[in-house]
């Protein structure tokens, strides 16, 4: 589609948001049925959508926060992605226009396919009024992650609809999964390191299938311990102990490289994270690249993001509550 010129500037009061994610414990196993949980962040993707009386095709005007176009969504995706969700939605395709606003990194494993699909979802029922609960926005949200991705688990939707730290897990391939809340005594901040290289979960999803189709009982062992380490997880959050969480992210960070998921700068930005006094690091979401994440005591995470800013990596911090 045709970008204008210029950028129409910051999203306004119709935009509508999905969020991006951190998974905490438990990508890839998650895609075989075991619990991952996973947690919004302040990075997001807005949507806003707008009729004209064009008979053209729909189009998705993609802006970064700055204004500038960067990296914008690949067309053909977009473009599939628009066509489902009209049609889904039962609305005219033609004369539709959708600006999308994101300060989220793409292809970093934090969920900016699902956020985007979110957001257009939210955007598109809301110009033609039509009132969707979290879980239609979510389950549509999902048949565009298939689109994209293939074989999601559904967690990267499900979390960038409700904007809520979840217990996930997947019960058939068709969608259907349980969802439980998770609750923390206090916040746990949580520093993220963007590894500067550009990977799709996709591929790293389509590795591990293949390495899994080869030697089943290998790989479901390596699943069922990640499973065993999120469940755990699950009361070290209960109980707001952070030494615990850190342990058992460390153990999930040595069974994802153990998957080939893992890469030498989320390597490296680990040994730096852990070096500057974080209780546990790891990577998040697909791998192979993308992001990692590091926790530690409250107070503790600012060496953590000065010394990864030092080695010349992008940081971002947010908060698990
Ligand atoms: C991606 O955020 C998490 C993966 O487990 C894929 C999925 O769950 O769909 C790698």
């Amino acid at each position: 589609a045709a970008q204008p010129p210029v950028a129409p500037g910051a999203p306004g009061p119709d935009a509508h948001v999905g969020y991006g994610k951190i998974i905490l414990l438990g990508e890839h196993s998650v895609v075989y049925g075991h619990h991952a949980i996973a947690a919004p962040i302040g990075l997001s993707v807005r949507a806003e959508a707008t009729r004209t009386t064009s008979s053209a095709e729909p189009v998705i005007a993609d802006w970064s926060v700055d204004g500038s176009l960067r990296e914008p969504i690949r067309e053909d995706i977009s473009h599939r992605v628009a066509a489902l969700i009209t049609g889904r939605l039962g609305v005219p395709a033609a004369g539709l226009r959708v600006e999308v606003f994101s300060d989220l990194p793409r292809a970093s494993g934090l969920g900016a396919s699902a956020a985007f699909a979110v957001a257009v979802i939210r955007a598109v029922a809301s110009r033609f009024d039509l009132r969707l609960s979290d879980a239609e926005v979510s389950n549509l949200a999902f048949e565009c992650e298939r689109i994209v991705h293939g074989t999601p688990s559904g967690i990267d939707n499900t979390v960038a609809t409700f904007g809520r730290p979840v217990l996930f897990r997947k019960t058939d391939a068709a969608g259907g999964h349980e969802i439980h809340d998770i609750v923390t005594p206090y916040p746990i901040p949580v520093a993220i390191g963007l590894s500067g290289v550009h990977a799709l979960t996709s591929q790293t999803v389509s590795l591990v299938r293949t390495a899994w189709q080869k030697n089943p009982a290998r790989y479901d062992s390596i699943f069922a311990q990640i499973d065993a380490l999120v469940l755990a997880g699950v009361d070290a959050l209960r109980h707001g102990d952070i030494a615990e969480l850190g342990e058992l992210m460390n153990i999930n960070q040595g069974l994802l490289n153990a998957l080939q998921v893992s890469s030498p700068e989320i390597e490296q930005l680990v040994a730096i994270a852990r070096r500057a006094g974080a209780l546990g690091a790891k990577l998040t979401g697909g791998g192979g690249g993308g992001a990692m994440i590091a926790i530690a005591e409250p107070g503790g995470t600012e060496p953590i993001i000065a010394a990864m800013r030092r080695a010349g990596f992008a940081t971002y911090l947010t908060e698990l509550r």
